[in-house]
């Protein structure tokens, strides 16, 4: 076996691990086109790879891909999507606070096993106040059990009731009574309960709720048969879905450093979106500002961490030790690492600063490794090879441009010349900073247009296909990656990843070349 081969000094001599490859390199910065990755011996199958990793404790994706907070990027229906397929989305902050907490609503909300807290009403609300707290939380169902002030339960208000027309009704004169409810007992759910309920769907043909009470017919859960039907089809899925402890799927959400009109942190408000954030049952939060390594994102992830503590916070954006070591003592979990490698951005040439990523990742998880944060890529993928590189030093990866494209992301489509193609700016372009993201610039949005520096532009991207089929290949391809260096998982992947330089000669062998191409590899 390779383990004893003569040759295998001859192989250290040019393929090094990151340790020895980087310092070599010191300086000069690499990125993931400058370099690329040497085999070793394998006996993993690329579909026996494990992609979990785990950004946190209370943040276990299975597959290390996250949506960016972009305002063409992420919004619930990426955030869902994501989720579904075992990664993450953090919703962008370029939008009120109130639409915000709406679409993290709508990620926690969307299908559960159980659902523990289902949201109740009163039996002498109108329908209108219903229609009202619907558009309000953004809830994406319109059945809700209705429970007397000790949560006992009197009726069930079907959705095909909650209609404008119907505005000035009494829930309790248009529910369906106690008694023609279908109910289960708690007690009777046994160990599996989702089987329980996919039994009770099919025994009681054209019912759709199913609700759980306890001895004193108090409500304790409901089960949808939307939910069950795409739990029961998710087990046979090849991505599975990323869930918090009651089985809602996992939602980030951005915030910044804001401001008030002194020009101080505006703690209380910063405080205040994160406690509803919070209550809407946020699992992360993430700080995104181009500068992570200043004292108003230390600040804002300090009192983040005081008011609550077992939060976890992803912080950034750095591209030093420093940097990491900064945000990891002010009590970030996870620090994003990338400035200006983004396909939008312009801030290496507007303020001339940034260091390309995989020299960065490298400084920055010695630095994270010291202090036992995890570090996410952000920005500058292209293509899943890409994703393997950035994982052989990094816990995950952000990408904006490769997800802009999908039907899930933010905007409508065009038509330009017969192709089809969707809007992609930089949260630092001159449309997003006035649409509301200039602070995370480091600028005030009533700054006129002059003063506001851009460091991204706006630009389009051709249409991809459901998101579903983009996350697949990018997972294929990595678990690929991992199959070549003989790496069942990801920490493998850290510690076996030897790397070597490429000339440009080898950077044109490494794509297609001297063909006609007829058809893409997808
Ligand atoms: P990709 O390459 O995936 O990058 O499109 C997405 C990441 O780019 C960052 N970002 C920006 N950086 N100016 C910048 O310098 C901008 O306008 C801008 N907008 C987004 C961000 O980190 C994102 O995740």
């Amino acid at each position: 076996m390779a383990a004893n081969s003569p040759s295998l000094s001859l192989d250290s001599e040019f393929y090094k691990p990151a340790s020895a490859f980087f310092r070599e390199h010191a300086q000069v910065g690499l990125t993931y086109d400058d370099v690329t990755l040497a085999t070793l011996y394998s006996e993993v199958l690329p579909r026996q790879t494990n992609l979990e990793t785990v950004l946190h404790e209370r943040l276990r994706l299975r597959i290390p891909i996250i949506s960016a907070d972009m305002d063409t990027v992420t919004e619930s229906p990426m955030a869902i999507a994501m989720a579904l397929h075992g990664g993450l989305g953090l919703i962008h902050c370029n939008l009120p606070e109130r639409q915000q907490l709406s679409e993290v609503s709508r990620v926690k909300n969307n299908v559960h096993g159980l659902i523990q807290e289902p949201i109740k009403i009163a039996p002498d609300q109108q329908i209108g106040d219903v229609l009202a707290l619907i558009e309000e939380r953004g809830f994406s169902f319109r059945t809700f059990p209705v429970v007397d002030d000790q949560g006992r339960l009197l009726g069930l208000l079907s959705g095909t009731v909650v209609r404008p027309r119907y505005a000035g009704i009494k829930v309790a004169d248009a529910m369906t009574p106690r008694r023609d409810v279908k109910t289960i007992h708690e007690r009777d759910l046994g160990k599996s309960p989702i089987a329980t309920a996919d039994q009770f769907f099919s025994k009681n043909i054209g019912i759709h709720k199913l609700l759980v009470v306890d001895d004193g017919d108090r409500l304790r859960g409901l089960f949808t048969i939307s939910d069950i039907e795409r739990i029961t089809q998710e087990r046979n899925s090849q991505l599975k879905p990323a869930r918090d402890a009651q089985f809602r799927l996992l939602c980030g959400a951005a915030v910044t450093a804001t401001r008030n009109s002194t020009g101080e942190l505006d703690r209380d408000r910063i405080l205040a979106h994160i406690g509803a954030l919070v209550e809407r049952g946020v699992d992360v939060i993430a700080v995104s500002t181009a500068h992570g390594f200043s004292k108003g994102v230390g600040d804002t992830v300090r009192l983040i961490r005081e008011a609550h503590p077992e939060l976890p916070i992803i912080a950034g954006n750095v591209t030093s030790g420093e940097g990491v070591d900064y945000l990891a003592d002010c009590g970030a979990n996870v620090i994003k690492i990338g400035q200006g490698p983004g396909s939008i951005c312009t801030t290496r040439i507007v303020a001339g600063v940034g260091i390309p990523q995989l020299t960065a990742l490298y400084v920055a998880a010695r630095a994270a490794e010291k202090k036992g944060v995890s570090i996410l890529a952000d920005g500058g993928i292209t293509k899943s090879g890409d994703i393997v590189k950035a994982l052989t030093l990094a816990h995950g990866v952000i990408c904006g441009g490769l997800l802009a494209g999908c039907p899930e992301a933010p905007g409508q489509l065009m038509e330009i010349n017969g192709k089809l193609y969707k809007q992609y700016r930089g949260m630092g372009s001159a449309a997003a900073m006035q649409a509301g993201s200039a602070a995370r610039y480091g600028h005030s949005s009533k700054d006129s247009m002059r003063k506001l520096a851009a460091e991204g532009v706006e630009a389009l991207k051709e249409v991809n296909p459901p998101l579903d089929i983009v996350l697949t290949q990018l997972a294929g391809g990595v678990q690929s990656g991992m199959g070549y260096l003989g790496a069942s998982d990801l920490a493998a992947l850290r510690e076996k990843a030897r790397y070597i330089q490429v000339s440009p000669a080898g950077q044109r062998e490494s794509a297609p070349h001297d063909i006609v191409e007829v058809k893409t590899g997808n």
